[in-house]
Formats: C-alpha cells, sequence, structure tokens
C-alpha cells in the first residue's frame, strides 16, 4: 500500500476554529538551527558573562526557553510584562507597563529577548526603560522582524529572520491566546468572519 505524503503546508491546525487558516512559514526545524546559530553569535560576544535574558512575555518565553539552553555558560532570566496588542491583530500603538521585572539589572549584561518586532513601538519602550537602569551591556535579540512595519527608530543586535508583513502565529505567538503551542512559525489568515480590525 502507497501511504500518501503529509501536506503541511496549509490547512487546519489543532486549536484552529472554522474561518482561521494557518500555513507554515518557518518549520521547526529552521528555527530550532536558526536559535541554535543566534546564541553561539551572543556568547562569542559575551564570552565570560552572565547572561542576563530578559523576554516580554507570553509571546518571548519559548525562544527565551530554546536560547537559553543553547548558550552555555551562566545565565539567568527575568520577565516582564507589557501591553501593545489587543484582542486581535491590530496594534494600538501604545505600550503600558504591566510587570516589571523582578530584579535589577544594574551593572549586568542584559539580553532583551523579544518575539517579534513590527512597529517597533514595544522595544523603543524598553529601551529607554532600560538605559535609565545603568546595565553593563544591554543588546537585543528578536527571532521575527517585519521590518516594513517599522515605525519606531530601533532595531536589534540579533535577528533570527526577517519576515513579510503577514501576522504569524506559534512558537509563542498568539492570536487571542491561541495558536502559542505550535512548534512552527505559521501565518494566520482569516476568513470573513473573522477579519482583523486593520493595524
Ligand atoms: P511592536 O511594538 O509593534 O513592535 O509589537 C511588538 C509586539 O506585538 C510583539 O511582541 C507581539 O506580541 C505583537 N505582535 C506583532 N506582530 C505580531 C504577529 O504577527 N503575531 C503575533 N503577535 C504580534
Amino acid at each position: 500500500m502507497v501511504k500518501s505524503r503529509k501536506n503541511t503546508s496549509r490547512k487546519s491546525k489543532p486549536g484552529s476554529r472554522s474561518g482561521e487558516l494557518v500555513r507554515v512559514l518557518i518549520a521547526r526545524a529552521r528555527v530550532k538551527q536558526r536559535v541554535r546559530q543566534l546564541a553561539r553569535e551572543i556568547r562569542r560576544d559575551f564570552p565570560k558573562d552572565t547572561l542576563h535574558l530578559v523576554a516580554v512575555l507570553k509571546g518571548a518565553v519559548l525562544f527565551l526557553a530554546d536560547l537559553a539552553r543553547e548558550l552555555g555558560g551562566e545565565v539567568s532570566f527575568d520577565f516582564m510584562a507589557v501591553s501593545s496588542y489587543g484582542k486581535g491583530t491590530s496594534t494600538t500603538g501604545e505600550v503600558k507597563l504591566i510587570k516589571d521585572l523582578d530584579v535589577s539589572i544594574e551593572g549586568r549584561t542584559v539580553i532583551v529577548v523579544e518575539d517579534i518586532l513590527d512597529t517597533g513601538l514595544t522595544l523603543k519602550y524598553l529601551l529607554r526603560l532600560f538605559e535609565e537602569r545603568k546595565p553593563k551591556h544591554l543588546r537585543v535579540v528578536v527571532l521575527l522582524d517585519k521590518a516594513e512595519r517599522r515605525i519606531a527608530d530601533v532595531r536589534a543586535d540579533y535577528t533570527g529572520f526577517t519576515i513579510p508583513n503577514e501576522f504569524v502565529v506559534g512558537y509563542g505567538l498568539d492570536y487571542d491566546e491561541r495558536y502559542r503551542n505550535l512548534a512552527d512559525i505559521c501565518v494566520l489568515q482569516l476568513g470573513q468572519r473573522a477579519t482583523p480590525k486593520s493595524a
């Protein structure tokens, strides 16, 4: 018997609802490989330092977890929460601090771990906040960069993938809190019944 080949490029994924289609943009193996390379680059720049990884909840959590395991050496974590997106796929352009860091970053080598750089407003807000707190070094690693959407004048020191202007989910990224557990990074396409608010 000949088994049919699985077509994973465009289909309903576990957790998807009617009117929502996800298609793989970056498969898990590529993500894994790129995260390993990013970790090498960061460790090469700071071979002896304890790297204090600061992630923005919740989207960057899976990226931080994988990056931390690839970094080697001494690593510590902290988390903060900001609001930049509400329900849906549109941005309000407003950034609000919801949860601050637990420990001081003064004198530490801080690596801000971001899931995705879109308008850049969130990162700009964070960098201004962190610079005032006098870290020894302050660097930014982002997994995904939607470069064409940039409003704020910010850039990451380390970038995983530059992607087109499409709404992506998976590997920690959500749409209304769903899809974070997809192992691949996928584009979410909404049908007519679930049209996003304009970004
Ligand atoms: P920015 O302030 O516009 O750069 O937005 C950064 C935040 O918006 C990210 O940390 C994500 O939480 C969210 N975001 C931006 N684009 C997407 C996307 O395509 N999918 C899911 N979340 C996104």
